[in-house]
């Protein structure tokens, strides 16, 4: 059913001479091709990428009256990889445009996102399929490549800049050093609230050999273990910096972030209690760096950086007038894999939709900014309110808010889904005692904007 549907649509993959566009936030969904396990299962390959930006994720459903049929959802980014995707295809529309902001003096972050088993470590790391490693392919040497490419070009030579790179994971909140014999590092906040990894190892490089060396001294000693669809599963987030340094004085920095796997509890092979606290971990950092994202997103005054140590290291990587940050969403194109692959591809959505918000009419604009700070003022009196980990509770913000947006796109209404928030909102307040004042004042202004 699904290659019949497939084979009427026409497909027109991106290639390496299509023009990049460039994005303060970029949002890109990578397929993999089927793997062995999944070939020899005969499982069908539910996601099609007819062309630039575009993916179709067909699900089979059944009627009441046992018919199947094809939901075939449609999803847009702002580019989509398909299955015969190279890493140096990915490369030059995701994380190649940023290399360009460290040498302008800005901070770039670049994150692999998915499921475990979806290419996240391939992608970013390069190709560890075989017995030999290759990280040549990857996009962190990929990256560095550029880097010293453009240290030669006479604008950037004249700027006496000095590369480094630092390799480090975060296991289970903790920060440890690649580089330094797994060396554990605490994370403090100096006066000025910039975030300090003490004693992390930033290690000179001169060529993309060195930082070759690095990525596989660094790769091979990073925390793994096995999931139901990985044998070598990342159980940490590696994040690999290159840094480039006026003197003693840095000037930018770029971070590439290769995440643990987003996964459930029962995907994991052992559920021993250390395999628990590891999974719990992972999925509470994930949530910290979606709630981050999300705040960046939509402007907010509030960004909470301090809810895991993921997202408080990358911290000054958000912030500022010159960041940019690209998220690649690696997706399985299995049958067996459509409740995380349809996770994925919403989370991603919702991310762009966010952004295509902001840049919707004034009215619409206005309304849907006052709602965001709503759903801030929620989340901000959570976070200062008496309970020290109101995780749940910020999950149930998200849902909503999450929910408001699906209902926005189609009804375009913000106020008859204002009553909604506030509703919402007062049972918040019955439990954690936040003040619902502000919220009431800004249903006046959205009123009084033309939005009605
Ligand atoms: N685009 C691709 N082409 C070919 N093989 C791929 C591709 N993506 C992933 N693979 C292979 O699939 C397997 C799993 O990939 P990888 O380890 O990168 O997953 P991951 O997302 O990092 O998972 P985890 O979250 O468990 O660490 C590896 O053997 C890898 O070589
Ligand atoms: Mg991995």
């Amino acid at each position: 059913m699904i290659e019949e549907y497939r084979e009427t649509l026409e497909k027109v993959p991106l290639s390496l001479t299509d023009p990049v566009e460039l994005h303060r936030i970029c949002v890109c969904v990578r397929k993999r091709p089927l793997n062995k396990k999944e070939v020899t299962r005969k499982e069908i390959d539910v996601v099609t990428v007819p062309g630039k930006g575009v993916l179709l994720f067909h699900e089979p459903k059944q009627k009441v009256d046992l018919t199947k049929y094809l939901d075939n959802q449609l999803f847009h980014f702002d580019y989509s990889f398909d299955e015969s995707s190279t890493n140096d295809l990915v490369y030059r529309f995701t994380a190649k445009p940023l290399v360009k902001t460290i040498f302008e003096g800005g901070r770039a972050t670049c994150f692999a996102y998915g499921q475990t088993g979806s290419g996240k470590t391939h992608t970013m790391g390069g190709d560890f399929s075989g017995k030999a490693q290759d990280s040549s392919k990857g996009v962190y040497s990929l990256a560095a490549h550029d880097v010293f490419n453009l240290l030669q070009q006479r604008r950037y030579a004249d700027m006496d800049l000095s590369p480094y790179v630092t390799f480090f994971e975060i296991y289970n909140g903790k920060v440890f050093d690649l580089l330094n014999k797994k060396t554990k590092l605490r994370v403090l906040e100096d006066e000025g609230q910039q975030v300090q990894v003490v004693g992390l190892q930033e290690v000179p490089v001169s060529s993309v050999d060195d930082v070759i060396r690095l990525i596989e001294k660094g790769s091979a000693c990073r925390t793994s273990g096995q999931t139901f669809a990985n044998t070598n599963s990342s159980r940490s987030h590696a994040v690999l910096q290159v840094i480039l340094r006026h003197g003693k004085q840095l000037h930018g920095k770029f971070s590439l972030v290769d995440l643990a796997g987003n996964e459930r509890g029962t995907d994991v092979s052992s559920n021993d209690r250390k395999t628990m606290v590891e999974t719990a971990e992972i999925n509470r950092s994930l949530l910290a760096l979606k709630e981050c994202i999300r705040s960046l997103g939509q402007n907010s005054e509030h960004i909470p950086f301090r809810m895991s140590k993921l997202t408080q290291v990358l911290r000054d990587s958000f912030i500022g007038e010159n960041s940019r940050t690209c998220m690649i969403a690696m997706i399985s194109p299995g049958m067996n894999s459509c409740d995380y692959t349809l996770n994925t591809l919403r989370y991603a959505d919702r991310y762009m939709r966010l952004l295509e918000i902001k840049h919707a009419s004034t009215h619409f604009l206005r309304g849907s900014r006052t709602v965001a700070r709503s759903f801030s003022v929620m989340r901000n009196s959570l976070l200062t309110c008496v309970f020290q980990e109101p995780i749940e509770e910020l999950i149930q913000i998200s849902e909503v808010e999450e929910k408001f947006y699906e209902d926005l796109q189609v009804s375009g209404n913000v106020l008859a889904l204002f009553d909604t928030l506030l509703a919402y909102g007062a049972r918040l307040h019955s439990r954690y005692f936040i003040h619902l004042n502000g919220l009431s004042t800004q249903k006046c202004e959205v009123k009084g904007s033309g939005f009605e």
